[in-house]
């Protein structure tokens, strides 16, 4: 079975982590899965933040009311940004991006899990792209699609088994 395959059929989210650090050629090859993304017409409008200060991932936990709490106990954290003035695509070109760096960290046995920032909100009175962008000091055309926690696994989950997968969402050649 190729490593892909195998990748695919294991990763899960994990959202609890050893304290172990993530050691320096882990992130290298963390940089290149984001760094080699691909993106439409290659314009790679992609900016990330890595973030390993441990203060700093506690305020970024709050980024949220729900779903973010996990990244105060990740080791690293990627802040996966687009400029919108680059490219009419950030969306997709961000989001290949993160799902590249989720794929490498569970090949190099580490766990990850998405937060999602777009469209979400801190409080009543701020979103959660506005919080961060004080917080890390983004400029405003970067919009900020998500945040990749990532660490050494401390919870164990199974791959979901191929007979729970949604076969019906599968049509062959119409809907
Ligand atoms: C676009 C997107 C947004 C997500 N947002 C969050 C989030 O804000 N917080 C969180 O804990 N997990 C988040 N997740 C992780 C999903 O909850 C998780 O992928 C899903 O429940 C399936 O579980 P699995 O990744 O273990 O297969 C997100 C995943 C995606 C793809």
């Amino acid at each position: 079975m190729s490593n892909m395959i195998d990748i695919l059929q294991k990763r899960r989210s994990i959202r609890l982590f050893s304290d172990k650090p993530v050691d320096a050629k882990q992130l290298e090859k963390l940089q290149q899965a984001l760094l080699r993304a691909p993106t439409s017409r290659g314009k790679n409008p992609w900016q990330f933040i890595r973030v390993d200060d441990r203060n700093l991932l506690e305020k970024i936990s709050m980024a949220k009311a729900h779903g973010s709490a996990f990244l105060a106990g990740a080791a690293v954290a990627y802040i996966i940004c687009g400029d919108e003035t680059v490219s009419d695509v950030w969306i997709e070109d961000c989001s290949i991006a993160a799902i590249s760096l989720q794929y490498a960290a569970h090949d190099l046995g580490l766990g990850s899990c998405w937060a999602q920032i777009r469209l979400r909100e801190h409080n009543d009175n701020q979103s959660a792209e506005e919080y961060l962008r004080t917080l890390l000091t983004i400029p405003e055309q970067m919009r900020i699609l998500s945040i990749i926690g990532i660490g050494r696994p401390a919870e164990e989950k199974p791959g979901h088994p191929a007979e729970q997968l949604p076969k019906d969402r599968i049509h062959i050649n119409s809907y």
